[in-house]
């Protein structure tokens, strides 16, 4: 008999604990509905509150532990996460669908993190700088916000929350993460990592559940002073509307509808093995995924000849299996969206050149599978070109002039990834300044941000924050300017200087 799924508590305090509500709910695999990898708490509002009193206890003794101690734990984290990357990327793998070298790369993404911000721990630089009156000193320091609600998505389990999570604790702040009601493990794996490496209690606590009865009492609750979210636009509105009336900080990082542009003059084969990476690696689940690829008439139809016949070989199935190079959808509904697009497109008259179909068969059956797709002739009218898919559809459409190029690249809602392919540099400058986006690649495709780097994009991609590099702090601490007057008597700013100060 098979053994019976385990279940997973919240982490409050300290301690694991099941849900007020008494209910769970299941985590199952996308490649594999009959594989249930266990239940975790369904909670509500009770739970958010114990979770975010125990937060907001800790946060008095946790802001005044030094910074580099603080740091400490993280790195201490981030070689628990090496020392356990395989095992966690294949938890990643069986809850989310994506191919093992990916999750691998998940994992390897939360490790760069941790120790990014290890080292933060000893820099977090303030400034000094000259006060205009005599004896009177001036400085900033970064101080910690509060509690922290980091709410995450299931496409990066384990990446993204340590880009929330790291720099959020190394500023001072304590946690409240609430992953994807997808992807629970990987964050209940991050979870028990800190609680073995040793943070106090308090310091990050777990709820799993809904965003209805968890996210939205999180963005509500007073005692938050922070919420850090990556998923929807949609939903990414909503929070920052929650959150408007009582004035909390928001980071918000959501979709994206990401061009390539090929120019005549590009290394093809170097093009296609770009643009196929960018579109189908994570079965396009990425907000970084190529999902519309604007290609110069000159190469048009011998770059579309090389991608679908690449695009129609490659190997669909359950990303544990190593030759496996693309995964299933995450889930019924989102396979249900890609389906959906795909007949949007056929619809409005785009041409369909490879894929579009679910696969079935013994291999495919109780999973999301759906076949790699490409779309030609793709016109900037069209929903395919315009809207965030989310799933393995690619949008080709062909242009003449480079300036036609970069139009198409920024007639878009979003503006979180481009790319350029050419060989002239003076065409990848101009792109780089011109192209309205976050990030930005040279002859490689929209995915593979590293880091320690601000990640991030404009338009309805973000709202101004950045995640990944230092730039991370100004989301995650609050500037604090500071006067010290040592001159004994009163000094007053702006009205005592020309009268104190006499320069012979
Ligand atoms: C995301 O798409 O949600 O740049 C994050 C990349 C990855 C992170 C992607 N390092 O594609």
């Amino acid at each position: 008999m098979a053994k019976k799924p385990p279940v997973y508590k919240n982490y409050i305090d300290g301690k694991w604990v099941a849900s007020a509500t008494g209910k769970t709910f299941p985590n199952v695999n996308p490649a594999d509905t009959d594989d249930v990898i266990g239940y975790f708490q369904d909670s509500d509002e009770r739970d958010v509150n114990a979770a975010v009193a125990a937060a907001k206890a800790a946060f008095e003794k946790w802001r005044l532990v030094p910074a580099p101690k603080r740091a400490e734990l993280v790195m201490k984290l981030g070689l628990w996460l090496k020392e356990n990357k395989e095992a966690l990327a294949r938890d990643a793998t069986r809850e989310m669908g994506k191919v093992l070298a990916e999750t691998r790369g998940d994992v390897q993404e939360g490790i760069d993190c941790s120790l990014f911000w290890a080292g933060e721990g000893r820099r977090m630089y303030g400034e000094t700088t000259p006060s205009e009156l005599p004896n009177k000193f001036a400085m900033t320091v970064r101080q910690p916000i509060g509690v922290c609600a980091l709410i995450t998505p299931w496409n990066f389990p384990m990446a993204i929350p340590t880009w929330k999570m790291m720099p959020a604790l190394v500023c001072g702040n304590t946690v409240v993460i609430k992953p994807a009601t997808l992807t629970p493990l990987s964050v209940w794996n991050l979870v028990r990592g800190a609680e073995e490496v040793g943070f106090p209690k308090g310091v990050i606590n777990y709820v799993t559940g809904s965003g209805r009865k968890v996210g939205n009492p999180l963005c509500e609750h007073p005692d938050v002073s922070l919420v850090s979210f990556t998923g929807s636009t949609e939903v990414g509105r909503q929070i920052n509307l929650a959150c408007a009336k009582d004035f909390k900080r928001v980071g918000l990082e959501m979709g994206g509808k990401n061009a390539v542009i090929v120019m005549d003059d590009a290394d093809l084969e170097l093009a296609v093995d770009g643009v196929l990476w960018g579109a189908f690696g994570t079965t396009g689940q990425r907000c970084t995924a190529t999902s519309r690829c604007l290609v110069q008439r000159g190469v048009y139809k011998k770059f579309l000849d090389a991608l679908v016949k690449r695009a129609k070989a490659l190997k669909v199935g359950n990303g544990l299996d190593e030759s496996t190079e693309m995964g299933p959808a995450v889930d019924a509904s989102q396979l249900q969206t890609d389906l959906d697009y795909v007949a949007i497109g056929k619809k409005e008259g785009a041409k369909l050149l490879c894929g579009g179909k679910r696969l079935t068969g013994k291999k495919y059956d109780k999973g999301f599978f759906m076949e790699p797709t490409v779309f030609a002739d793709v016109k900037p009218t069209m929903r395919i070109f315009r809207e965030e898919i989310f799933g393995p559809v690619l949008s080709v459409v062909p242009f003449q002039t480079f300036e036609e190029a970069v139009a198409l690249q920024n007639d878009c809602a979003y503006g979180l990834s481009g790319s350029i392919y050419t060989r002239d540099v003076n065409l990848a400058f101009r792109a780089m300044r011109d192209v309205h986006t976050g990030l930005f690649y040279v002859n490689a495709p929209t995915i593979g941000a590293e880091n320690h780097l601000p990640f991030g994009g404009v338009k309805q991609t973000g709202n101004g924050h950045r995640e990944g590099g230092k730039e991370a702090l100004d989301l995650f601490s609050e500037w604090k300017a500071i006067y010290v007057d040592f001159s004994g008597t009163l000094q007053r700013a702006q009205i005592d200087t020309d009268r104190i100060v006499k320069v012979e």
